[in-house]
């Protein structure tokens, strides 16, 4: 009951570690609201979740969009009359050379990678200073924090996420909200899978093998980290770096 009458809203929460993290919310006894783009898989998943909890809705969502934002805030309020918790979860990934990127997938991967939580935090930090009281996650990856052949795009708009949340976590320090950033490895979801489908010689024993641990993550591993960090359990840390890689940024030994 780490989150008992905490309101959360959760982005990206039809699929990976987003569908993961409602459940673990949900577990500890959040009033969780998901969102997604994808209307299907957010609506087979609420509907799993309904078959135990009545404490979860679903709303569709496109998190580039400032209307979308606006709706779903006025949405939770309207119904649960705060919002305790922001999980910025919802991504796209590509990995292509810098030479091989198109400006469109520039600004298709800027739109939801960054502005999605530029728009996320700006929207839900004003109800949030009303309240004097919220906790705000941020989706990074360990390609925010290290780069690899292919990841320059990837890892700048990661990147972008993590510096934007500490200076954000500054604005806002004395509202009592907190912002922190999660950094995950490579975690078993239907990003990966997808990845992996579209690639010739990739396998996901590679994805395995190149983490120390000898095995990805999975996404009640992130999801953990996330109640953590939602929960008064981590009431000092604020404007942090939550690295979740099984030891991959850790080491210089290539494997
Ligand atoms: N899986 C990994 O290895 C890994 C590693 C590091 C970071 N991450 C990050 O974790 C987050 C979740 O990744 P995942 O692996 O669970 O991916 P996933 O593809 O399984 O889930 C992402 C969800 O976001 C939704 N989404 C995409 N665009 C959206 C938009 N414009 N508006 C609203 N929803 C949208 C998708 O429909 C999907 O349900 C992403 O930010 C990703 O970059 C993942």
């Amino acid at each position: 009951m780490r989150l008992k009458n905490k309101v959360a809203i959760i982005t990206g929460g039809a699929s990976g570690i987003g569908r993961e993290t409602v459940k673990r919310f949900l577990e500890e006894d959040a009033i969780v609201v998901f969102t997604d783009i994808n209307e299907e898989m957010g609506r087979m998943t609420l509907r799993r979740f309904q078959e135990k909890y009545d404490t979860v809705a679903f709303l569709v969502q496109d998190v580039q969009k400032e209307e979308d934002w606006i709706r779903v805030v006025e949405e939770v309020l309207d119904k649960y009359g705060k919002i305790d918790i922001l999980f910025n979860n919802a991504g796209v990934y590509k990995k292509k050379a810098i030479n091989e990127f198109t400006v469109e997938d520039f600004d298709f991967m800027m739109a939801i990678n960054v502005k999605g939580v530029f728009l996320g935090m700006k929207h839900v930090i004003n109800v949030m200073k009303r309240q004097r009281n919220g906790s705000i996650i941020n989706t990074s990856s360990i390609a925010g924090l290290k780069s690899a052949p292919g990841h320059s795009f990837y890892g700048a708009t990661k990147g972008a996420v993590n510096i934007m949340s500490k200076g954000a976590a500054l604005d806002v320090i004395s509202n009592n909200i907190r912002i922190n950033t999660i950094h995950p490895g490579t975690i078993a979801t239907e990003m990966v899978d997808n990845f992996v489908a579209s690639q010739k010689t990739i396998s996901i024993e590679s994805f395995h093998n190149s983490t120390p641990m000898k095995r990805m993550g999975t996404p009640v591993e992130v999801a953990n980290a996330v109640v953590f960090l939602a929960s008064d359990e981590s009431s000092f840390i604020t404007g942090s770096e939550l690295v979740i890689d099984g030891g991959t940024t850790a080491t210089t030994q290539r494997t």
